[in-house]
């Protein structure tokens, strides 16, 4: 079973890593370290999550230690929307990078399609649209790769035709490697992974196990870590549901970022290639879906560029 996904530049991406969307500055380094220890590699971060500087401290640590070396490190972190103009781009990667302490990152990726004019929300509760478009975007971050700042660049929230664009910009200079995505057996996004596996676009689901700390959660919200079916199949190979969820990307050549601050269940979430799905049981999941989105964007939702209305 292979442990990573080759990209469309050539490199291989570790098929897990550690999410860190959510985590408190409480947990975080010492989370990232116990991850590395454990055998991560790939750890996915962004400006937004506010997670940089202690992710940077960690990775700093455990290179000190010679427990890794930087060139054995995936290191993915995300352009935030308020620096869509392309001009603005390099800016906010070289933040990033000071944060990380790091000189260039493995994957760079524009985190929603919609450029925003600033953090603060409107009356109504939305972001407020800038006049950026994300092609020019693209052309910011393909600049990045040309520095060194960045081996390779993508997307993450495109659908397909946003996706579509991108690929037919007539200039086009270097296409997107990855396209990360919220991903799970209530949202298995049949469609999408297929036309970006088709484009030789990789794919890395977020949200792997239902985002169960998003502050948004309520009641009624479906739970995949509680679906009986899950802990069915989990019983049956002595696993936790947790790894069935995280395991399930793994048949599909997707990568998986589950998010964790405890290191007893960072190393559970690791511990997902000594088993495999039958044909049958991968069928039977993917039939559990349900275009159920954890995470709907919901503060964007007026924006022209909006990605769900689309199916795809
Ligand atoms: P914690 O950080 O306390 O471990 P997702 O990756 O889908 O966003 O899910 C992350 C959430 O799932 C976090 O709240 C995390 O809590 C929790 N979580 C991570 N791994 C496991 C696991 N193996 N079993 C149960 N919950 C988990």
């Amino acid at each position: 079973m292979a442990n990573h996904v080759v990209l469309n530049t050539g490199a291989k991406m570790p098929i897990i890593g550690l999410g860190t969307w959510k985590s408190t500055s409480i947990g975080l380094k010492d989370a990232v370290k116990a991850a590395i220890d454990i055998g991560y590699r790939l750890i996915d971060t962004a400006y937004l999550y506010k997670t940089e500087i202690d992710i940077g401290e960690a990775i700093a640590e455990k290179i000190k230690e010679g427990v890794v070396k930087r060139e054995d490190l995936f290191i993915v972190s995300k352009l935030w929307s308020t620096f869509h103009e392309k001009s603005a781009v390099k800016k906010a990667c070289m933040l990033t990078l000071t944060d990380l302490k790091l000189d260039y990152l493995d994957l760079y990726l524009i985190h929603w399609p919609m450029g925003f004019k600033t953090n603060d929300l409107d009356d109504s509760g939305f972001f407020v649209p800038d006049d950026t478009n994300f092609l020019e975007t693209w052309e910011g971050m393909e600049e990045l790769v040309d520095a060194g700042l960045v081996k390779a660049i993508g997307v993450s929230n495109f659908n397909h035709k946003q996706l579509d664009l991108m690929l037919n910009k007539p200039d086009l200079k270097y296409k997107p490697a990855v396209n990360q995505v919220e991903c799970h057996p209530y949202l298995t996004q049949e469609k999408l992974i297929k036309y970006c596996h088709s484009n030789g676009i990789a794919v890395t689901a977020y949200s792997p196990l239902g985002s169960p700390g998003r502050l948004w959660a309520t009641p009624e919200d479906p739970s995949l870590l509680e679906d009986p079916r899950i802990k069915a199949i989990a019983e049956k190979y002595h696993k936790t549901s947790a790894q069935v969820l995280i395991h399930f990307h793994i048949q599909r050549n997707i990568i998986a970022i589950p998010k964790s601050e405890n290191p007893s269940r960072i190393a559970e979430n690791f511990k997902v290639f000594d088993f495999e799905l039958s044909k049958e049981e991968m069928d039977t999941i993917m039939n559990f879906n349900r275009n159920w989105r954890y995470c709907p964007l919901q503060w964007s939702l007026k924006h022209k560029d909006y990605p769900f209305n689309e199916e795809y």
